[in-house]
């Protein structure tokens, strides 16, 4: 039988709890899961790409069959390049409709062959976005339980002055050559 690729875009800035919970669900109904983040989304990301990729890969590494990978350009060229048959992406509230109709229709206007498969998170996670995250923990509210463990200790280390601080003092490894 025929294997399904899906790729779950995003620009995970940062991952949240709420997408790993949508992976967790996307990973038991296709064969395959690429996490995929794009790597243009803001002119100024929190995260670089590298820093996402890397929380990504750790929130992942229990599932067999998903990987983390990153993509420029159109969605529907890079779902093309790796056979996906699949765009997975998470609605939380019917806010999100609209804008991921419109998203659906032209990805399936540019490529036919590719559905888009909306998924619902749990509902502890239908008021939690990327952007609310970045927002608390820049004003220095807690976003335990909103995000992975991991992800809160690399939000911390992003923002908190004294842990910058402390980061700056720390001797650089002194270069070889
Ligand atoms: O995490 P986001 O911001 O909801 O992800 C949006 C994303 C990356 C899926 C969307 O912006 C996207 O697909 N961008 C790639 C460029 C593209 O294909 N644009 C046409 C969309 S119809």
């Amino acid at each position: 039988m025929k294997k399904i690729v899906a790729i779950y875009p995003g620009s995970f800035d940062p991952p949240t709890n709420g997408h790993l919970d949508l992976i967790e669900r996307g990973s038991k109904i296709f064969d395959e899961l690429i996490v995929a983040v794009l790597r243009n989304t803001e002119k100024s990301p929190l995260f670089s790409l590298p820093e996402r990729l890397h929380m990504l890969e750790a929130m992942t590494e229990d599932f067999s069959n998903v990987r983390v990978d990153s993509f420029d350009g159109l969605t529907m060229d890079y779902a093309v390049k790796v056979n996906a048959g699949a765009v997975l992406r998470g609605i939380r509230a019917i806010s999100d409709y609209e804008y991921e109709l419109q998203m659906a229709l032209m990805n399936r206007k540019l490529q036919p062959a590719v559905e888009t498969v909306f998924m619902m998170p749990a509902e502890q996670y239908s008021y939690l976005s990327s952007r609310l995250v970045r927002e608390i923990a820049q004003l220095g509210g807690s976003v335990k339980d909103l995000v992975p463990e991991l992800v809160e200790q690399r939000l911390k280390e992003k923002l908190d002055p004294a842990i910058k601080l402390q980061h700056a003092r720390e001797p650089k490894p002194r270069k070889r050559g």
